[in-house]
């Protein structure tokens, strides 16, 4: 990129506005640096003595720069804000979130590409990742959701087997068209996703124009402990704008970080002229135990979306993004979001696959950041955290002389009085344990069928089935004929069109 945007002005900004401050330079003792751009020698031309001490740690310190990126939704961006409450929800939640009209949060966004490494372009098709932290009155909740309200699979013990198909081929260390569609024909239930994906919305235009969805059904507890299922839905206030897939792969050439650079352009400020910054209003849908009970489909099936219809958006917030990190390594590259931390209110549900989620992403960030990655500033709660825990790896804040065991007669800390009134009621659950494969089968094309029949037009279906085709043809054929066969389980005529364009003509454009 030529011009000189807010991100290409970034050094001089710094300069202006810390000229006054900048002091020497020292190493991270604070000891001050000789010289910071000559190494100690004995002699003009000589060696370099194990004493230059301000070389060895600036030397072993780089060495160390790098921690491992994220397993999946390695190349991203993030962003700070607020949520504002915009309607109360004290009948169905008593989330601080959604305690009071007007009440703000302070959050943190991370959005990302899922399948690339560290250093992929930003435009390619495939799901964007569109994580929320709230930093409320009562500890984080870290609603980690997607551009879309469906997933591959229902079962967290296929994720892995999913990922390895979507990423490098073991020995060419290539993306593998064979890997990615005999997967996905072999999993059936991925289909609704696939079809997401190969549609217009596969490739957004930036993190700016798309929705985002907590995806999962979470439940709302209230003060009585009344539990409320419930969906996210996060829809942009600046309209949903896709690229055209040849636009993409341009853009991919031309500039790989397009998007993370569309994102902190918009937050800029332009000779102090403020740009609108991107926000989004926050919908909720409910419903009650009673109607769960009666659905034809599973509310828990996260390949599944719960009909508007039935289950109408109801408006209960926005959020706005009006902050750029202050160093993206620090507050973006160690944000950390994990399921499992949901804040008095907001629970979890029998969704299989958000089963395995809540203990899967506390797990990755242990490996990727240390066990005490909460104390992170960026990861940290705006209140205090009072518990057992001690030690570790980059442990910064230990608790003091507090008792470090529980039962203790010193002041505890004690449990909170009050978790009973937003813990879940009480649930009898019984069954045979046993593994169940008719899971894996059940009804995977309902949904796909109502979205290519009744939601998708002429020309958006036109662009699905020539995106679709384009990819499949370059799998083997028997890996084709069997992922036509997916698509004809979904609709006939989806089959009969793609077949056509899968052993005939189709173009081959970018993904
Ligand atoms: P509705 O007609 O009420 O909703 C259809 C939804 O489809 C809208 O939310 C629309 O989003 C969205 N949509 C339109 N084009 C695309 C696309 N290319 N990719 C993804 N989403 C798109 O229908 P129902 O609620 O009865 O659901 C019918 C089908 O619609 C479902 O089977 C599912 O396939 C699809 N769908 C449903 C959603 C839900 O939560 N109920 C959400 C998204 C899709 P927008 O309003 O922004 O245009
Ligand atoms: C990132 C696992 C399903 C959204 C990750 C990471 C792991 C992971 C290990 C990397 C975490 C890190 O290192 O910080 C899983 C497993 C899944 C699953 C095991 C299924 C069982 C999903 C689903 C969604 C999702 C269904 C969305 C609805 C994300 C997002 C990130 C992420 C947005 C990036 C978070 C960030 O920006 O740091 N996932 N995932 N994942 N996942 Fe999942």
């Amino acid at each position: 990129m030529s011009s000189r945007n807010e991100a290409a002005k970034q050094l001089e900004k710094w300069k202006i506005q810390n000229e006054e401050k900048i002091g020497f330079a020292t190493n991270s003792a604070g000891i001050p640096i000789v010289n910071a751009k000559t190494s100690l020698t004995i002699g003009k031309y000589g060696r370099i003595p194990l004493q230059d001490w301000q070389l060895i740690e600036h030397l072993s310190h780089f060495n160390r720069e790098r921690i491992p990126e994220r397993v999946v939704h390695a190349k991203g961006a993030g962003a700070f804000g607020y949520f504002e409450c915009t309607k109360e929800l004290s009948a169905y939640t008593v989330s601080k979130v959604f305690e009071a009209v007007d009440k703000r949060t302070s959050i943190a966004v991370r959005f990302s590409v899922v399948a690339g490494n560290l250093g992929s372009a930003d435009t390619v098709r495939d799901p964007r990742g569109f994580a929320l932290k709230f930093y409320t009155d009562e500890g984080i909740w870290d609603l980690v959701g997607n551009n879309t309200p469906i997933f591959f699979m229902r079962d967290p013990i296929l994720f892995p087997m999913f990922i390895h198909s979507q990423k490098r081929n073991p020995v060419t260390n290539l993306r593998d068209w064979d890997a990615f569609w005999d997967y996905i024909s072999l999993t059936p239930m991925s289909v609704h996703q696939v079809m997401f994906l190969f549609s217009d919305r596969g490739i957004p235009k930036s993190y700016r124009h798309q929705h985002g969805f907590g995806s999962h059904t979470f439940s709302l507890i209230n003060k009585d402990r009344k539990l409320t299922w419930c969906k996210f839905i996060y829809k942009t206030d600046q309209g949903i704008e896709n690229l055209d897939p040849e636009e993409a792969e341009k853009i991919a050439g031309r500039d790989p970080d397009y998007a993370v650079r569309d994102l902190y352009e918009s937050i800029s400020e332009v000779d102090g002229y403020i740009k609108k910054y991107p926000s989004w209003t926050f919908y909720v849908q409910l419903m009650t135990p009673e109607q769960a009970k009666l659905q034809k489909f599973n509310p828990f099936d996260i390949t599944k979306v719960w009909p508007h219809k039935e289950f109408p958006l109801i408006e209960v917030g926005r959020f706005v993004l009006n902050r750029n990190a202050s160093n993206n390594f620090a507050e973006i590259e160690q944000l950390a979001f994990s399921p499992n931390n949901l804040s008095p209110g907001v629970g979890a549900s029998p969704d299989r696959l958000l089963q395995g989620r809540l203990f899967a992403y506390q797990d990755a960030h242990r490996y990727r950041l240390g066990a005490n990655f909460q104390q992170i500033p960026v990861n940290k709660p705006i209140n205090l955290t009072n518990n057992f825990q001690r030690d570790g790896f980059m442990c910064s804040f230990n608790q003091g002389g507090a008792p470090n065991y529980y039962p203790n007669s010193f002041g505890g800390p004690n449990s909170d009085p009050f978790a009973e009134s937003w813990t879940p009621p009480p649930e009898y659950v019984a069954g045979f344990e046993n593994y169940y494969p008719e899971f894996y089968e059940e009804d995977n094309y309902s949904q796909p069928r109502v979205f290519w029949e009744q939601v998708l037009d002429e020309g958006p279906k036109n662009r699905l089935v020539h995106n679709l085709a384009g990819a499949i043809k370059l799998a083997n054929r028997t890996i084709q004929e069997r992922t036509l066969d997916v698509f004809n389980n979904v609709s006939d005529d989806l089959g009969v069109l793609l077949k056509e364009l899968v052993f005939n003509d189709a173009k081959i454009i970018q993904f």
